[in-house]
């Protein structure tokens, strides 16, 4: 298929449902021929240049493996070993890049600048600018999340209820590109939401509003609470994180006091019996235990932590499979 060829991939909601199916759809192909060995060089000899700004264990490492299942080759940058630390701006780096290799993939989670840079980047590079998360969006986690989905309960998602709450962080204060991501796509597959956060722990109010548009145009559900429960009564799904209060100050001192007052936002059994009995966990990871959840729930039989992550690498290639124009 041409039909994504070229495209950059900065959130999905610049895609159609036809064009998300797509991904999705090779993305379990891509599993399927990874699970018997078969081979899928459909990126021969293309070169994808990572440039992160923040660290990764998933992203950087399903990517790179991903090429190199396609038979190319994933080079790993950092700003502190470019240009870019003596100040080289992104269109210079952006053209750069395009005439070396076939995409940019980046991840700058920066508040008020990773999208930014992005964007920048998108409007001068000639070859696909894929992210790997910035400020505001993770479409390549909502893409493994709704792969998952679908494994565990069938194509058929309408109806399910997904419950996802955020509160307390002690040890990453990250933007909230995960939940944003998640209730711009979840609609569209027919999942009712309940975001369940303290007061002043808001995401990015023109995100819930075109989640919410999103929600209407498909017919679901999109309800917020400030009630951690309320993301888990009878839930089929539920995605309890830390991402702590972002948008609470704009200083960290005050940030780690507002998120400290709410340490009883956090995932044990008693809270997973408030779900239905066959709901699953899901989390982005890298999980913070003892703090947003217990052991006993994230290595139990609900969670599905490990197959979500794994999905990153399947979802990744058929992204970059897509938009690298590789596959026959
Ligand atoms: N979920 C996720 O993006 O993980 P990393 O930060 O390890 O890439």
């Amino acid at each position: 298929s041409s039909m994504l060829r070229g495209r950059h991939f900065i959130t999905t909601q610049e895609f159609s449902k036809d064009e998300i199916d797509l991904m999705l759809d090779l993305s379990s192909d891509l599993k399927r021929k990874f699970a018997v060995g078969e081979l899928t060089p459909w990126l021969l000899y293309k070169t994808v240049f990572m440039i992160f700004f923040d660290e990764s264990t998933r992203t950087r490492n399903s990517i790179e493996a991903g090429i190199t299942q396609l038979g190319g080759h994933a080079h790993f940058l950092n700003p502190k070993v470019m240009q870019t630390a003596h100040g080289e701006v992104a269109r210079d780096t952006a053209m750069i890049l395009s005439r070396y290799g076939h995409a940019i993939a980046v991840r700058h989670c920066a508040y008020k600048i990773g999208n930014a840079y992005l964007r920048e980047l998108a409007k001068h590079s000639s070859v696909p600018i894929l992210n790997l998360q910035d400020d505001y969006y993770h479409p390549m986690q909502v893409l493994a999340d709704m792969m998952t989905i679908r494994e565990k309960f069938g194509q058929n998602t309408r109806g399910l209820k997904v419950g996802i709450s955020w509160a307390y962080a002690e040890s990453h204060l990250k933007p909230l590109s995960v939940p944003q991501s998640q209730i711009l796509l979840f609609p569209r597959y027919g999942l009712d939401v309940t975001l369940a956060y303290p007061e002043g722990f808001d995401l990015m109010p023109e995100i819930v509003e075109q989640a919410k548009k999103n929600a209407e145009e498909n017919g679901t559900k999109f309800e917020i609470s400030h009630d951690m429960d309320a993301a888990f009564e009878d839930a089929d799904i539920v995605i309890p994180k830390s991402w702590g209060g972002f948008f609470v100050s704009d200083n960290p001192e005050e940030i780690m006091a507002e998120t400290r007052k709410h340490k009883d936002w956090i995932c044990t059994p008693d809270k997973m019996k408030l779900a239905k009995r066959h709901a699953i966990y899901m989390h982005a990871l890298p999980a913070d235990r003892g703090r947003e959840v217990v052991n006993e729930v994230i290595d139990g039989p609900q969670s599905v932590v490990i197959d979500e992550a794994e999905n990153r690498l399947h979802t990744a290639k058929a992204v970059m499979a897509l938009t690298m124009g590789g596959r026959p």
